[in-house]
C-alpha cells in the first residue's frame, strides 16, 4: 500500500539523515544502499526512495554507475555559505528587528535551558530555529524559502565540524535571544556578528 511504503521511505530518510548529522556517517563518506536495507529487513526501493530525496535537498551526491555519498564542501563552499548565511541574517535582523517573533524566541529559550543530548541535536533543532526566526521576520517568503535550503546545508556542515563547540555555541545564542528581547538591537546584532565570524575560524578543522 502506498501510505506504508511511504512511511518506510520517510523513517529511512529521517534515519540517514540523523545518521549525517551525527557523524555515524562522515561527509564524502559512500552510502552502502543494501546494507542499509538488509539491516532494516526492508527491500532497496524504499531506501532508494530516501536517498533520492536526500540528493534532492543536496545533502547526498548520486553518481550515476558508482552511488550515492554524503556530500562533502570545500573550504572556498563552506565559506561562501557563511557568507551568504550573513547576508540574510544581517539585512534581517538590521531592517526588521522590531518584527522578530518574540514569543518563538522564549519558547526556544526555554529548550535551551534543557540540556542538549548531542551536537546533532542541537544543530539539527536549537540553532537552526533560532537563525530562522531572525530571518523570518523579515516576512521576504523568497528570502525565507531561500535561507532555509542554505540553512539546512549549514547545519549538516556545522554539525560535522564544529561539535566541540556546540555548548559555546549554544551561550552565543542564549545572548542573541536575550538581546532581542530585551530590545537591545545593536548587542544582537553585535553578538551575531561574532557567532557568525566564529564558524570561519572554525572551517580550519576540515584540513585537519
Ligand atoms: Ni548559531
Amino acid at each position: 500500500m502506498a501510505i506504508n511504503k511511504e512511511s518506510i521511505t520517510n523513517q529511512v530518510y529521517n534515519m540517514i539523515k540523523e545518521s549525517i548529522i551525527n557523524q555515524e556517517l562522515e561527509l564524502g563518506q559512500k552510502i552502502n544502499t543494501r546494507e542499509i536495507a538488509e539491516k532494516n529487513g526492508i527491500s532497496i526501493m524504499p531506501v532508494r526512495d530516501a536517498l533520492l530525496k536526500l540528493v534532492n535537498q543536496g545533502y547526498i551526491i548520486n553518481r550515476p554507475r558508482v552511488g550515492f555519498f554524503v556530500r562533502s564542501f570545500s573550504d572556498e563552499e563552506m565559506y561562501e555559505i557563511v557568507e551568504v548565511r550573513k547576508m540574510y541574517e544581517f539585512y534581517s535582523l538590521e531592517n526588521h528587528f522590531d518584527n522578530i517573533d518574540r514569543v518563538k524566541l522564549k519558547d526556544l529559550y526555554a529548550y535551551f535551558e534543557i540540556d542538549v543530548k548531542s551536537p546533532g541535536d542541537f544543530f539539527n533543532i536549537y540553532d537552526t530555529q533560532l537563525h530562522t526566526i531572525i530571518v523570518e521576520a523579515s516576512g521576504n517568503n523568497f528570502l525565507i524559502e531561500r535561507y532555509k535550503k542554505l540553512i539546512d546545508y549549514s547545519s549538516l556542515l556545522f554539525s560535522c565540524l564544529n561539535n566541540q563547540r556546540y555548548k559555546e555555541s549554544n551561550e552565543e545564542h542564549i545572548e542573541i535571544i536575550e538581546s532581542v528581547i530585551s530590545n537591545r538591537k545593536d548587542k544582537a546584532i553585535k553578538i551575531l556578528r561574532k557567532h557568525l565570524e566564529k564558524v570561519k575560524i572554525d572551517k580550519n578543522l576540515l584540513n585537519k
